[in-house]
């Protein structure tokens, strides 16, 4: 593992939280993502499962936790079923866990090979009346091969059939939404990294430079720091500010253009998530920077209004109500359109087409239910933006905050954001 060691505190008591949600006699698994293929015998990096991570701090390949707190032995509680290190593993892969450090990691004390999983399993199910199993449940999910817990589910129901079944994860969801204070540093240690990119490139770009030199930068700055992209970073000069979901970064950067970067990294599975836009010549224009102020604006209140309570949807509302006021500003919609506006398509998606954040964490868009009122240990991104596609340019400023009961913390408030601090530095 690349990041430093990690208090297993974190990993225990979330188990805590879960096994407090379980119902009685009830035992839950969860399994570890597969290697996926590519081409030929080509596999990608496995991304660790972060239901498991979050469980119990193991990366590893073909890991399974089992979780039955009502077991008759105590020794049985919780288990964790690894793969057992041999010397082929060890010259084609290199170290895998041994039981004591997986122990260590995970504060788990019954540390078993994966071979001692189905007897193990059979006999604990054989005392158990329900089982929470695992799937994928975020809302824009698009899953179209089978995953690891949806085979063990398959199999799991096949062998045996008359058990109660339960999905496990709503009741992640409901508990990784809050984060501890121990993920929050964790965070805190992706949003400082994410930082440092950033202040890198202040010094880097200019016009000339490729978007993909200025990508290549950041990965320097998160790798070397222990972290590494938390996502396809979007690097998107002049026009291309405005496409969303911009991955090419392949074009030059231009004088009198704007480089709008939506790029983060994640520390220890944990993932920060920022845009800045920034001025390719080290100067905003006149046009740029009252737009780029209106963002700021919109950004500044919806931090504000993030407060414990409140729903998705009315903070929402409210951004869209104020960016409806800063685009009557900049003269970019009329008083009549704000008036006949569709309150379900209000009149700003015209310019800012997207939502105005979502849950971070261990995933980047993390999970969470949307229909539930923010609690204090939210972590949100704040994400407004304005397009302008036929002026050439387009802005989105995205910070990362907490809330908390005493109001919303800014994780990314020592990250460069005025127009004027950014100019300034650009231009040292
Ligand atoms: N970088 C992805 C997002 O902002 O949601
Ligand atoms: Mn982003
Ligand atoms: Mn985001």
């Amino acid at each position: 593992m690349r990041h430093q060691p990690i208090k297993n505190k974190l990993f225990i008591e979330n188990r805590k939280r879960l096994a407090k949600l379980l119902a009685p006699k009830s035992l839950a698994v969860l399994n570890a993502n597969d290697v996926l293929p590519t081409n030929a015998d080509g596999t990608l990096v496995m991304q660790p499962n972060a239901d498991l991570f979050f469980l119990s701090g193991i990366e590893q390949e073909e890991s399974i936790l089992l979780i039955f707190p009502e077991a008759a032995e105590e020794k049985n509680r919780e288990i964790l079923f690894l793969r057992e290190p041999n010397d082929h593993l060890k010259i084609w892969e290199g170290h895998k866990h041994t039981k004591a450090e997986a122990k260590k990691i995970s504060g788990i004390k019954n540390v078993q090979w994966l071979s001692a999983f189905p007897m193990m399993f059979r006999a604990l199910m054989c005392e158990a009346e329900a089982a929470y199993l695992n799937s994928n449940e975020h809302k824009r999910a698009v899953v179209e091969v089978e995953t690891r817990d949806a085979r063990f589910t398959r199999q799991c129901r096949r062998d045996f059939p008359l058990h109660d079944y339960r999905r496990l994860a709503p009741l992640l969801h409901q508990l990784r939404v809050v984060k501890t204070n121990l993920e929050l540093e964790l965070l805190k240690e992706a949003v400082d990294i994410t930082g440092r990119g950033f202040r890198r490139l202040l010094r880097f770009v200019k016009p000339g430079v490729t978007e993909y030199e200025v990508e290549a930068e950041l990965a320097r700055e998160f790798i070397r720091r222990r972290g590494k992209f938390a996502y396809t970073p979007i690097v998107a000069a002049g026009k291309n500010n405005c496409v969303l979901h911009y991955l090419q970064n392949d074009q030059t950067c231009r004088k009198g253009q704007l480089l709008l970067l939506d790029v983060g990294s994640s520390y220890a599975n944990y993932n920060a998530d920022m845009t800045r836009t920034i001025p390719v010549s080290g100067r905003f224009s006149r046009r740029q920077k009252n737009v780029y102020n209106a963002v700021l604006r919109v950004l500044r209140s919806s931090i504000a209004g993030a407060t414990v309570g409140k729903l998705h949807k009315e903070w929402t509302r409210e951004a869209q109500t104020h960016m409806n006021e800063e685009l009557l500003k900049l003269g970019l919609l009329k008083p009549s359109q704000v008036k006949r506006q569709d309150p379900d398509k209000p009149a700003c998606r015209k310019y800012f087409m997207h939502g105005l954040g979502h849950p971070l964490g261990l995933d980047v868009h993390d999970v969470g239910d949307a229909n539930i009122p923010f609690a204090a240990g939210t972590v949100l991104t704040v994400e407004p933006g304005i397009y302008l596609p036929d002026e050439g340019f387009g802005i989105r400023l995205e910070d990362d905050i907490v809330v908390t009961e005493d109001g919303p913390v800014n994780l990314m408030d020592k990250i460069p954001i005025e127009p004027d601090e950014i100019e300034s530095i650009m231009n040292r």
